[in-house]
This record gives C-alpha cells, sequence and structure tokens, in this order.
C-alpha cells in the first residue's frame, strides 16, 4: 500500500493555455479540503532543475490565498516553457557538441528530498510524455490536459481550445467587413500545430470560405476557383483560414525554426505563402492576418474555465483514491481517467470522416482538395 498523501506539487508545461490558473486553483483548494499543503513548481521543471534562476525559490508555497481570484485570469502564475525537456535536456560536451541527457531522477530526488509524496502536471502531449516516464519511475502523478490545439487523444477535449475557438472566430467575424468592403482576400493563419482543430472550428463558425488544414493537404487552383465562383456570384470577397501546419499536396510545411534537442520545431508562415499564391492566381488583392500567440491569451470562456475547475478537483479525486499515472480526461458528461500511456507520444488529429468536415462540404466550403 502507497503511503499516505501529505504534500502534493503541480507544475505547467508547453504553450501557456487559457485556464491554467483555473487548474491550479481547483488543485489547491481540494487538496487543503483534504489536509494536503500544495506547492508550485516554477516554468515546467526549471524551478526543481535550475534552483539557482529562482532566489525567492524554485518550488513554493500555494495557499489558498496564493490562488483566489484567479480562476478567470489568463497564463499560468507558475510559468511556463517548451524548452529543456528533462527527458532529452541539451547539454554542451567540451568539444562543443551538443547531446541530451535524461535528467528525470534529478525531479525523482528533489520530490523524495522535499517530501512531495504527488505531482499534478498540468500539459500537453510534451508535458503528459515527461509525466508519463516519472510514474513509470514510481512518481505518483496525474496529468491534466491542456493545449489550445486539443490534440491530445482520449479526452474529448482540452481545455484552452474553446476560448482560442472563441477568438479566432470573433477574428473571422471581423474581417468580413473590410475584406468586403475592399474586394480581398484575406487569409488568417491560426495555429494548431500538426492539427486542423482551431482552424476547422473557428473557420466554420467565422464563416470562412475555404478553409486549409493539415489533415488535408491543398491545392491552392481549387481555393482559387472557389474565389472566382464567388466572384462571379457578385460576392467579390473571400476568408481563407489556414492552419500553420498547412501544406499544399507535395508540398512542405511552412517553419520558422527547425527543431532542436528537446525542443519541436516552430511552424509559421503558411499564410503569406497561401496568400501570395492565391493574389498570383486569383489577380485579386490578397492580405493575411497572423492570429498567432492572441488564440493562447485571454481569459478563458465558460466552457474551458469549467473544464479546467473539473479537472483540477478531479486530479486530486484522482490522487485520494490511490491512482497514479493517468490523466483526467472528459468523457461527455463526465470526467474520467484514462492511462498516461495512451496519451503519451500520441497526436490527436481530425478525422477526415468527420461530420465538421462533412458539415464544411454540405455548406459549401472549399478544403482545398
Ligand atoms: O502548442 C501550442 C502552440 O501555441 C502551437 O499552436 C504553436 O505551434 C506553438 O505552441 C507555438 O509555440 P511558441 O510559443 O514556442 O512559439
Amino acid at each position: 500500500m502507497s503511503s499516505p498523501i501529505r504534500r502534493i506539487a503541480i507544475c505547467t508545461g508547453g504553450g501557456d493555455a487559457p485556464g491554467l490558473n483555473a487548474v491550479i486553483r481547483a488543485v489547491v483548494i481540494s487538496a487543503s479540503n483534504l489536509g494536503w499543503e500544495s506547492y508550485g513548481i516554477r516554468e515546467g521543471y526549471n524551478g526543481i532543475l535550475f534552483p539557482e534562476r529562482y532566489p525567492e525559490g524554485g518550488v513554493f508555497k500555494l495557499t489558498r490565498d496564493r490562488v483566489r481570484g484567479i480562476a478567470h485570469l489568463g497564463g499560468t502564475i507558475l510559468g511556463t516553457t517548451n524548452k529543456g525537456n528533462p527527458l532529452h535536456f541539451p547539454i554542451k560536451l567540451p568539444d562543443g557538441t551538443v547531446r541530451d541527457i535524461d535528467r528525470t531522477d534529478e525531479i525523482l530526488e528533489f520530490f523524495a528530498k522535499r517530501e512531495l509524496d504527488a505531482l499534478v502536471s498540468i500539459g500537453g502531449d510534451g508535458s503528459l510524455t515527461i509525466a508519463h516516464a516519472l510514474a513509470q519511475k514510481g512518481l505518483r502523478v496525474v496529468g491534466v490536459p491542456k493545449t489550445i490545439d486539443n490534440d491530445l487523444d482520449k479526452t474529448n477535449t482540452t481545455f484552452g481550445f474553446d476560448t482560442a475557438v472563441a477568438f479566432a472566430t470573433e477574428c473571422l467575424d471581423r474581417l468580413h467587413s473590410t475584406a468586403e468592403s475592399h474586394q480581398r482576400v484575406i487569409v488568417v493563419e491560426m495555429m494548431g500545430r500538426y492539427a486542423g482543430w482551431i482552424t476547422l472550428h473557428a473557420g466554420l463558425s467565422g464563416g470562412a470560405h475555404a478553409i486549409l488544414l493539415p489533415e488535408i493537404p491543398y491545392n491552392l487552383e481549387k481555393v482559387a476557383a472557389k474565389i472566382r465562383q464567388r466572384d462571379s456570384l457578385g460576392r467579390q470577397y473571400s476568408l481563407v483560414a489556414v492552419a500553420e501546419g498547412a501544406k499544399a499536396l507535395n508540398g512542405q510545411r511552412a517553419l520558422l525554426e527547425a527543431s532542436g534537442i528537446g525542443q519541436a520545431e516552430r511552424l509559421g508562415g503558411a499564410g503569406e505563402q497561401v496568400a501570395e499564391a492565391l493574389q498570383a492566381l486569383t489577380g485579386k488583392d490578397a492580405r493575411v492576418v497572423v492570429l498567432g500567440h492572441l488564440l493562447r491569451g485571454g481569459s478563458p470562456t465558460a466552457f474551458d474555465r469549467l473544464a479546467a475547475l473539473r479537472f483540477g478537483a478531479a486530479a486530486v479525486r484522482a490522487l485520494n483514491e490511490g491512482h497514479s499515472g493517468i490523466m483526467v480526461a472528459l468523457a461527455f458528461p463526465n470526467v474520467n481517467y484514462v492511462p498516461l500511456a495512451e496519451v503519451a507520444g500520441r497526436m490527436k488529429g481530425v478525422p477526415l470522416d468527420s461530420d465538421t468536415i462533412q458539415t464544411g462540404r454540405d455548406l459549401g466550403i472549399s478544403f482545398g482538395d
């Protein structure tokens, strides 16, 4: 039988997403109601791996007071990072070459030394893969699915996604009138990495006329044909929603920066490529709007806030029930637990037979195929 829990730690890793603070609040209050203390690790695991960076402490106590009034705030009071994955930590050798080492043992040692009995790891695929590795090494761990990209498997949705979709939809709503006034093509690039969830959902909700997703390699001739058809019907403007990970048939993804050790590649530039090509193909004036990090900011929607609070409370319940190595997940209308092993390293793209894609087709939206 495992020892009783008295102190838990919380970490937030990867790109921030609206709702992180609501999870932290729910964990701290639920834990406190069980008589447990909560501690926050700063910036992923940096608070443990680089204590010297934090004169006020890389790991600090989260009291009920510290989490008062934060559920509606974007970002994370713990800070986060998407660099320096402890499973593949880059180190420079004397000969100047860089290789990666596994630093997860240092995390386990820290937990033992500070008598921290469990970890709530709030993150996306990368963070949950680290959480899975820590659980396999014997740490008591529960994961919470976060990402605006919604690309995690085994949960209906992640928190952060709804807020990103709501904002992107509002942006499209605003772009209709200016595109129409100038009879332009406006291309709107949206984050989402290799999954098209944000672009598909916002594209449909915001009335885009073409939607380009990583899951459906595009042929811009088809999009140009759609724009010409609209022109011929007197609708002389078009909005094109483009996922940052979308690419042409037989083409390459647009990249800003290649991947490095413990660090994912940075996508960007897909919108610019599409706009240039559509301008050349249609002869129409084209403009690009890159929503980028705006999608990660702001207050979480009520849906995301509620999901985050439910996830935080469920994570503490799961630990109290003796679970470890699991992720709390939305299985409408409930929250359930799924093994981290079934989540780590698996990306959930938009299924091609999704009824949402079919809805777009039924409404005459071009997917560039
Ligand atoms: O995973 C969240 C996300 O916002 C992706 O949509 C995007 O590709 C990436 O993070 C951007 O990361 P960064 O903040 O390092 O530019």
